[in-house]
């Protein structure tokens, strides 16, 4: 819940009932030609590098290359170090030789330190260094003059840095209006001379004496003093104004930036928070992709501007090969995307002709970043699953969630009060609604400090806790990372006199606006901080909170109303005495991280926490789960809700979901059914709206909406054992639990752009209803050779086939994969943890060969114990009439009392019997019944329990 202060005040003064006709006000955000980096570098022109790699410099450890690159128009070194990393990866760092002082380099972001992988010189030639990567699979070519990097795999080469030439390093300097300043000014007047007196042999001398000049003349000074600014000192690298906002630069410049060649590949993915679609746009026309941290006020749909979150992953893809590009770096960056520039780059045109001819397409990426250093990894997949397993080996996986926190959330601005959250508790009972979560918003706590409870509107928590706990339901309360300035507020007091708060440039303690009014923002990227921040969880800290209360971080931007872009100034100053400008995109993340380790502290380490964040980076994933922010209630706005989470999950965050019904503005009964429907099938399903607006629990919307919704909210809860099986897949291995369809056709072309329909795990496609009064859908079922099932008439489609399918009021097109099983519960409850014991139904759809596989992951759905082997990972498989249950992990020993109460086979052809064999050697008979009509098998009773082994058999 966002916003920009004064319209709140102003909507405030004129009335709360007026809804003002609201869109994002761009000119409160700055385009790259208003941040003086990104308009510095983007102005460089494509040519050959500025820079050479001086190869005789190289150094080679056992699995390290350290190469210097001299710029040859500002003689300023950089060291560049190349890393080989098992499993196809290699890490590219490049930073100044000797920085005037250490430059940001991204902390707590990586899992642990990279597993080194030997690299080796296989050939070497003037101009070139040839290394083995990866035991000879891939190479890597350093090319001298002009500097650039070729990997190759095989004979085809893959990637290419800095064959556009844009390597840019801004390296740090004294600033010049100052003593120290005329000191290297003159020391840069001294080299001239130098240089002068070597002539035209000087390009070559790297490391030319300068001690013996004499002291330049006045003249001189001045003189050089003007070269200098022609090629230097542009606006805005000391100093940059943006509206009233004066960002003090006490660094000067020190941005940085590097281009990436992707030959062959013509889609690239990644780099989220933006909402746009799936597969990313060229920026030639536009502003590049924006990544910075925001709390963009009534977000516009299909551009590039910053969002709240960041995460520098790319992917690109085509037929034959996945790969990413990890760009690991904190500060504002943009991302310029290109393509077809094949034959730019000479390695373009051998691939082209290698390939026999024609235009080979291409994609070129240029990053651009405000401070600290390249740090860059390489992912050379091949495949998309090596391709997430890769970057988790890096970031880390998708943290397990607690399984009731994949039930249904109801949020809104605000539950008023302890009787307000009673009736709308009783609400869902009334109309025989599953929920798990009822949410409270920033009105909750007394007076915006968070922690804290209001004391005539929630004057017993414990109580209310504890009621809803009796229907084995949980509460989340928001805790925002911004304090309210007031000495009689514990937070605020002990933050303060622990001297927590980030700094200004001036060193006194970081003040802005937000919602408890003048406020400060806790260092959260201070370890200190994060412990204390995280002990304020414990339940005799925080007052009134018990096990089922659960926690929401907002604002973490940082969101700061007054502001320069609603967030901090970059010359604030932290921890390690780091500028705001270095740490800005991590800061989010940090918030998240210091709160989901209070949740699980308080419980004295044993149960999994669940906290939500809307800014988030790299890694934040281990931490829980992502909302797409302040959507609106419009049809656009559902609608890209889909690519949005879409491209969270190929960067790592599977845990997402936008505001059902949209935030901002009052949805019409059609929108905000249909927005039920397909939030009913992304990974996080939660409800929300604005203060503003009029309530919308499920049953206020006339009779048959409440039907609709309930039947949605059902079908989630039916499907729960699968999505608690697809978020352990990502938990274990890095796979999406909502992905794009080309992550499981990754060789059909037609799909590589789609993000209207997508796959959750590899069985179910979705295809929500995003459109008003829609008639018919159209569908496109990929894979050669394989058959598709709609989950409600078990209606089969051969595959690939594109159709349009009539849908009404109450449609949600959701297909079964032939060869798929699926694990459900089909007793309706009151909320998810009333169904841990309830019988399993397993729905086994198959292929045309006749034959099926699936998975059910199960423990106690709250705690760590998995980790102790108190797990059950089963595996079913259908083959030549037999389905079989065995375990998939022999450490797991979880006990359930739940059981198998029926399996429906679809697909299947009428048996004579069916007998069940268990591992004890005892078989019994099975009853079941036929419909030809629609060749569905159902085996009822089969009785056993889930943890047992069993072969089912069909004679
Ligand atoms: C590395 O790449 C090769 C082929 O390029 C592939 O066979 C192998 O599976 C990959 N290894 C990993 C760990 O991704
Ligand atoms: C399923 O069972 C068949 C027949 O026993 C076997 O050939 C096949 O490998 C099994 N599939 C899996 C995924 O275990
Ligand atoms: C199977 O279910 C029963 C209750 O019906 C339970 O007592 C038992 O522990 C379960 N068996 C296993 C192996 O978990």
């Amino acid at each position: 819940m966002a916003v920009v202060w004064r319209l709140l005040e102003l909507a405030l003064v004129l009335s709360v009932c007026l809804t003002p006709a609201l869109s994002v006000d761009r000119s409160n955000f700055k385009t790259c030609d208003q941040s003086s980096f990104c308009r510095r570098q983007r102005k460089l022109e494509t040519g050959p590098s500025q820079y050479r790699a001086l190869l005789g410099s190289a150094k080679l450890t056992a699995d390290k290359l350290e190469i210097q690159l001299i710029n040859d128009k500002t003689k300023v070194s950089l060291l560049l170090e190349v890393f080989g990393l098992h499993g196809n990866m290699t890490r590219i760092k490049i930073n100044e030789l000797k920085p005037l002082k250490p430059r940001y380099e991204v902390p707590d972001v990586l899992v642990g330190t990279p597993t080194p992988e030997n690299l080796q010189v296989s050939g070497q030639d003037d101009n070139t260094l040839e290394l083995s990567l990866g035991g000879g699979v891939n190479k890597l070519l350093v090319t001298g003059s002009p500097f650039r990097l070729d990997i190759l795999s095989g004979q085809d080469l893959v990637l290419s840095v800095n064959s556009r030439g844009l390597l840019y390093f801004e390296h740090l300097r004294a600033r010049k209006d100052t003593l120290s300043a005329k000191v290297s000014s003159a020391v840069g007047n001294m080299w001239h001379k130098v240089k002068n007196l070597f002539s035209s042999d000087s390009e070559k001398t790297d490391a030319a004496s300068e001690s013996d000049s004499e002291i330049p003349g006045e003249e001189e000074v001045v003189k050089e003093e003007e070269n200098k600014k022609e090629e230097e000192d542009e606006p805005g690298m000391w100093e940059e104004t943006f509206k009233t906002h004066t960002d003090s630069k006490p660094n000067g410049p020190s941005s940085l930036g590097l281009d990436f060649s992707l030959p062959g590949f013509e889609h690239v993915y990644g780099i989220p928070e933006h909402a746009d679609n799936l597969r990313l746009r060229t920026t030639e026309s536009t502003d590049p992709y924006r990544l910075y941290n925001l709390d963009v006020f009534q977000y516009e749909l299909y551009n590039t501007m910053a969002l709240y979150g960041a995460v520098p992953l790319l992917l690109a893809h085509n037929i034959h090969r996945t790969l990413g590009i990890f760009w690991l770096n904190a500060a504002e960056t943009w991302v310029d995307i290109s393509s077809n520039t094949a034959g730019k780059t000479l390695f373009g045109t051998m691939l082209q002709y290698m390939q026999g001819g024609g235009e080979t397409p291409q994609t070129d990426v240029h990053w651009m970043s405000e401070s600290g250093i390249i740090d860059v990894f390489l992912l050379l997949g091949p495949s998309p699953s090596d391709v997430f397993k890769q970057y988790a080996s890096l970031t880390g996986t998708q943290a397990l969630p607690p399984y009731f926190s994949l039930g249904y959330h109801q949020c809104r601005w605000n539950y008023n009060d302890e009787e307000d959250v009673r009736s709308v508790d009783a609400g869902f009972d009334e109309h025989d609604i599953p929920y798990d979560f009822i949410w409270l918003d920033i009105e909750h706590a007394d007076g915006k400090r968070y922690f804290t409870w209001d004391a005539n509107k929630f004057p017993t928590p414990r109580n209310m806790l504890d009621g809803l706990k009796e229907k084995r339901r949980k509460m989340v309360a928001i805790v925002d990372p911004h304090i309210k300035i007031d000495g009689g507020y514990r937070i605020h007091s002990e933050i303060r006199s622990r001297n927590y708060y980030v700094k200004t440039k001036d060193g006194s303690d970081y003040e802005g606006w937000c919602w408890p009014g003048s406020a400060a923002y806790p260092d959260f990227t201070n370890p200190d901080m994060r412990a204390w921040w995280s002990s304020m969880f414990s339940y005799d800290h925080y007052e009134g909170s018990t096990e089922n209360l659960f926690v929401w971080n907002d604002m973490n931007e940082p969101s700061v109303f007054n502001g320069p872009e609603v967030t901090m100034h970059k010359d604030a100053v932290h921890w390690g005495e780091w500028e705001h400008r270095d740490v800005h995109n991590i800061y989010g993340l940090y918030v998240h991280q210091a709160t989901a380790e209070g949740l699980i502290h308080r419980s004295g380490g044993k149960e999994r926490p669940f906290v939500l964040t809307r800014a988030f980076f790299a890694g934040s994933q281990r931490y829980g789960a992502v909302w797409t922010g302040d959507n609106a209630a419009e049809w656009g706005h559902l609608k890209i809700s889909i690519p949005m989470c879409l491209s969270l999950g190929l960067v790592g965050i599977s845990f997402c979901g936008a505001d059902v019904g949209g935030f901002f503005k009052n949805p019409e009964p059609e929108l905000l059914l249909r927005w039920y429907q397909a939030g009913a099938y992304q990974p996080f399903f939660r409800a929300h709206a604005h203060l503003d607006t009029p309530r919308r629990e499920p049953w206020l919307h006339g009779e048959t909406n409440t039907d609709l919704i309930r039947t949605v909210l059902r079908e989630r809860y039916t499907l729960l054992p699968y999505w608690y099986t697809l978020f352990y897949n990502a938990h274990r291995d890095a796979e999406p639990v909502m992905r794009p369809l080309w992550v499981e056709f990754p060789t059909d072309v037609s799909i590589f752009a789609m993000d209207d329909q997508y796959m959750l795990g590899s069985a179910l496609l979705v295809h929500p209803v995003t459109e008003a009064n829609a008639r018919e859908v159209e569908i496109y079922l990929p894979g050669a050779g394989e058959v598709w099932y709609d989950v409600r008439s078990y209606q089969s489609y051969k595959a690939p086939q594109k159709f349009y399918l009539p849908v009404t009021i109450s449609s949600i097109p959701v297909y079964q994969r032939g060869g798929s099983i699926i694990p459900r519960k089909d007793r309706p409850r009151r909320s998810s943890e009333c169904m841990q014991t309830d019988p399993f139904t397993l729905y086994v759809a198959l292929d045309l060969q006749g034959e099926a596989q699936g998975e059910l992951y199960l423990d106690d759905g709250h705690s760590f114990n998995y980790q102790q082997n108190e797990f059950l990972y089963r595996q079913f498989n259908y083959s030549h009439g037999q389905l079989t249950s065995s375990s998939l992990d022999l450490h797991g020993k979880f006990e359930t009392p739940a059981w198998l109460e029926r399996v429906v086979i679809i697909g299947a052809s009428k048996p004579n019997t069916i007998s069940l064999r268990l591992s004890d050697g005892t078989e019994t008979q099975l009853e079941f019944e036929y419909d030809s009509q629609t060749s569905v098998l159902t085996v009822r009773k089969p009785g056993v329990n889930i943890s047992s082994d069993f072969t089912m058999s069909l004679r």
